[in-house]
């Protein structure tokens, strides 16, 4: 990490801005003002976006690249925030007992597949010059090399999937710019409708609020030499 360096002013997105941590994230870059235009997307709003429908992912990149067009501003910063850990779909396995291929499907949709089509239409709009970062928020239990406890296949394989398209993609970014910046995020354990069943006595619970802020003081402080990594809400570099 170096000292803290200045956002170049330009266009920020919120992927999943109507999540938990997404709403807080988009909030705080508003109140922030350190960029032109603040745009939250999501399966709800005016830019809409569903993981299970890539035409919806395809059309929101082309709604932001006219925004970025219509403003002269360049797509500085694109963070997402969605995930999936439990739902109609299944709740995460204590054993290998419970794996099942419609959770699976859709863990993997939320939390592998939809980022991987993000960067395929979201990452050409990153402007070829100047600092641009992407932050994918992943999850400290998709670390393999940190995984003592086992438990949560589907979600933990997910986000281990996750943290490899960022490193990849983080590789090709840099190719094209050279202070392009690519990570994976580890949130800590937030309060929000995803970990809600979860938060067991003991656990250090945060509000959005407090880890949104946490996240976006990390992603100022990254420098390129930092891009592929998984950084949690400290700035400290996780294994994958
Ligand atoms: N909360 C924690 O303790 C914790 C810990 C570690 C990591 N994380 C990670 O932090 C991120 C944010 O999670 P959160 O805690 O804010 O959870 P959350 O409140 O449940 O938000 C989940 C977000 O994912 C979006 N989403 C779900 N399915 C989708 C789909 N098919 N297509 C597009 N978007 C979809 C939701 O959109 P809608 O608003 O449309 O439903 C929502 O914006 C996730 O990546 C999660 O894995 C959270």
């Amino acid at each position: 990490m170096t000292t803290s360096v200045p956002l170049a002013p330009g266009l920020a997105v919120v992927v999943g801005a109507g999540g938990g941590l997404g709403a807080a994230l988009l909030a705080r870059l508003q109140q922030q003002g350190h960029y032109a235009r603040v745009l939250g997307l999501g399966r709800a709003g005016e830019i809409r976006i569903d993981y299970a429908d890539e035409a919806s992912i395809a059309a929101a990149a082309q709604a932001v690249a006219r925004r970025c067009a219509e403003s002269g501003q360049a797509l500085r910063l694109l963070l997402v925030a969605t995930g999936f850990l439990h739902g109609a779909q299944g709740q995460p396995e204590r054993g290998w007992r419970h794996l099942d291929a419609a959770y699976l499907q859709q863990v993997f949709l939320v939390n592998s597949l939809g980022p991987a089509l993000l960067i395929k239409h979201f990452f050409p709009l990153l402007p070829r010059q100047g600092r641009c970062v992407a932050g994918f928020v992943s999850a400290k239990v998709g670390s393999i090399g940190d995984n003592a406890l086992g438990g949560w296949y589907g979600y933990r394989a997910s986000k281990a999937a996750l943290n490899q398209l960022v490193k990849t993609a983080a590789i090709e970014l840099t190719r094209s710019n050279r202070d392009g910046i690519c990570v994976a995020l580890h949130p800590g354990t937030v309060d929000t409708p995803l970990s809600q069943p979860f938060a067991k006595t003991g656990l250090t619970v945060r509000p959005p609020q407090e880890a949104a802020r946490d996240l976006l003081a990390v992603l100022a402080d990254l420098a390129p030499a930092d891009s592929g990594a998984l950084v949690d809400y400290r700035g400290q570099t996780l294994p994958f």
